[in-house]
């Protein structure tokens, strides 16, 4: 349904955790009631991996709620999580998991129009590698639900555009800004704020009364990692060369990248932000 394969999901994630910001993590943990269980709410889940980043780090009691539009990704969120490295088992049950100190349940939901309905009950909102897909009204709508129930929000991994590649390539600035471009292109939700979303979303969230803390979460990909390497050249590429004006110069940058990453002599830092918001 969303296009995102599984496969893709598992290999990018460890480099999301070596990414993420633990600080706004702790932040985050700080804001939930230690008196109950804290309700999580995570939008567009996919196979659960801020739940694997985030719940050895929230501590407490916590009960999450998944949801994303791909029945595919849920089915995967089960055995991913059983075959999370979490020190401790994981019990499955059907729609959900659970482990020490939290529980699961995940549901297949379309995020668009219902996110007031999604986030009833919850003590705070998570999402992760979502908002550069997103159209400027959804993220209107994401900032009004956490407004009207005054919830925290923590929004992981937005791409903000940049791309740095070791060693440089002479093609490597224009590709990049037709990747920037296609990042506004409509990918499902409407026309992307894309590289802007997590400022567009800050911006959103401090007009309603929120406190803002954004931190540059990168991957760093170092030479050696090939498979991701090549998953990034392909990636990039792809969508540089859907908008680009020099389609021929972008395969021909492909050629080459492809080739530096196949020696080994090829890095790669990708620029991301971390965004947490708190109502004041
Ligand atoms: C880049 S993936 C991120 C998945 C996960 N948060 C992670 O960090 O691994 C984007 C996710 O958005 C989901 N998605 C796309 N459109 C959606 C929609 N309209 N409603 C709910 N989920 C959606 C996809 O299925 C996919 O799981």
């Amino acid at each position: 349904v969303s296009g995102f394969a599984p496969r893709w999901l598992a290999l990018r994630e460890p480099y999301d955790h070596r990414a993420r910001s633990r600080a706004l993590a702790l932040a985050l943990a700080a804001r939930l009631p230690r008196d109950r269980p804290a309700a999580l709410v995570d939008l567009a889940c996919g196979t659960g991996s801020s739940l694997r980043y985030l719940a050895p780090l929230l501590g407490g009691e916590q009960r999450w709620r998944l949801y994303d539009i791909d029945p595919a990704l849920l089915a995967a969120a089960g055995s991913a999580l059983e075959g999370w490295e979490s020190g401790a088992p994981v019990r499955r049950a059907p729609g959900g998991a659970s482990g020490p100190g939290w529980s699961a349940r995940w549901e297949a939901r379309d995020l668009r129009g219902q996110l007031l309905a999604l986030t009833e009950g919850a003590d705070a909102v998570v999402t992760s590698a979502l908002l550069d897909l997103v159209s400027a009204p959804w993220l209107e709508e994401l900032a009004d639900a956490c407004a009207a129930r005054r919830l925290p929000l923590l929004a992981a991994l937005t791409v903000d555009g940049r791309l740095r590649w070791t060693p440089r390539d002479r093609a490597d600035e224009a590709v990049a800004a037709a990747f920037r471009a296609h990042q506004r292109t409509d990918r499902g939700w409407g026309p992307s704020p894309g590289p802007a979303a997590a400022a567009a979303c800050a911006a959103l969230l401090e007009a309603r009364g929120f406190a803002v803390r954004l931190e540059r979460t990168d991957w760093r990909i170092p030479a050696g990692h090939t498979e991701m390497l090549l998953e990034m050249i392909e990636g990039v590429a792809g969508a540089a060369a859907e908008v680009s004006p020099r389609p021929g110069a972008v395969q021909r940058w492909r050629r080459r990248r492809l080739a530096r990453a196949a020696a080994g002599v090829l890095s790669l830092e990708v620029g991301h932000a971390d965004l947490l918001a708190w109502p004041l």
